[in-house]
């Protein structure tokens, strides 16, 4: 097995380790992997829909999606797709996967199927330093408190969105209260749980109030220092911890670069805890 670090804040690169006839040892190198890193990848990984399920069953319950249904014949594997002339796509703007739900999402394994030449990769943060590099003022002020996602959050283009036309479930806006600092329930590291995207409200303080510190967070939370990047290639799997990153699909589709390719991902949702 080789790891080559994809940043010096979090994300690894997975080499000699097949996903196709996981086995609880392999799981647990995995997880091991994965509470180190908060995100990793594995490359040339062929595995097939059920190959997939099972893999995601190590980790827990799989996740139903409110708004988005499964595959045909694979109820537990989303297929996200952009259209090659779509400009925009599914994961735009920095978000932790539905921290609006009472218990958000424990872990993601994702498969590429279908790669542009150019564009489409998918930055990551690390939110436990974020946590431990914000600014005092900020964190005495927030460290107790609960802050409400919604989940319909900002930069959510439902309605210009193919996938959700076709395929979403007709759930209304909905939210939940998560406390702003988050304990890791496996590694008990405190992590920053707010994101641009989901989180509107910080819970007992003055809307304006709420407001200024939020956009610090958020300001906060995105800086490069604290990111990895991926570009993908078919077939690969990638694995983040959703408790602990935050993260951000870059939609770069202009014209002449990137612009006229579909882009094609199946997603399985591994269900969480309720954040405490
Ligand atoms: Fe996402």
């Amino acid at each position: 097995m080789n790891v080559k670090l994809l940043s010096g804040a979090l994300g690894a690169e997975i080499s000699g380790i097949s996903l196709n006839n996981i086995n609880k040892e392999i799981f647990n190198t995995v997880n091991e992997l994965l509470l180190e890193h908060k995100v990793i990848f594995f490359r040339d990984q062929n595995i097939t829909p059920e190959e997939q399920i099972r893999f995601a069953k190590f980790f827990g319950p799989i996740e139903e999606h409110a708004y988005v249904k499964g595959r045909e014949g694979y109820p537990e594997i989303t297929r996200l797709i952009k259209g090659a002339e779509e400009k925009n796509q599914w994961g735009e703007g920095w978000h932790s996967d539905v921290s609006y739900n009472v218990n958000p999402t424990k872990a993601v394994i994702l498969k590429s199927i279908k790669i542009p030449p150019v564009g489409g990769d998918t930055v990551f943060a690390n939110m436990e330093l974020a946590w431990e590099t914000l600014d005092k003022e900020i964190k005495d002020i927030i460290k107790d408190k609960r802050a409400e996602h919604f989940s319909l959050g900002a930069g959510f283009f439902i309605d210009e969105y193919k996938y959700f036309e076709s395929n979403g479930n007709d759930a209304e806006e909905y939210s939940n209260h998560h406390p702003i600092v988050r304990t890791h329930p496996e590694t008990g590291k405190k992590i920053l749980f707010v994101n641009w995207t989901y989180t509107k409200k910080i819970e007992g303080l003055e809307e304006s109030e709420s407001n200024e510190i939020l956009s610090k967070i958020f300001e906060h939370q995105s800086r490069l220092d604290l990111t990895c990047r991926y570009t993908w290639s078919e077939n690969n799997v990638a694995i983040w911890d959703n408790r602990s990153v935050i993260h951000y699909a870059i939609a770069d589709f202009f014209p002449g670069r990137g612009l006229g390719h579909e882009r094609i991902m199946d997603r399985i949702a591994v269900l969480g805890d309720r954040p405490y």
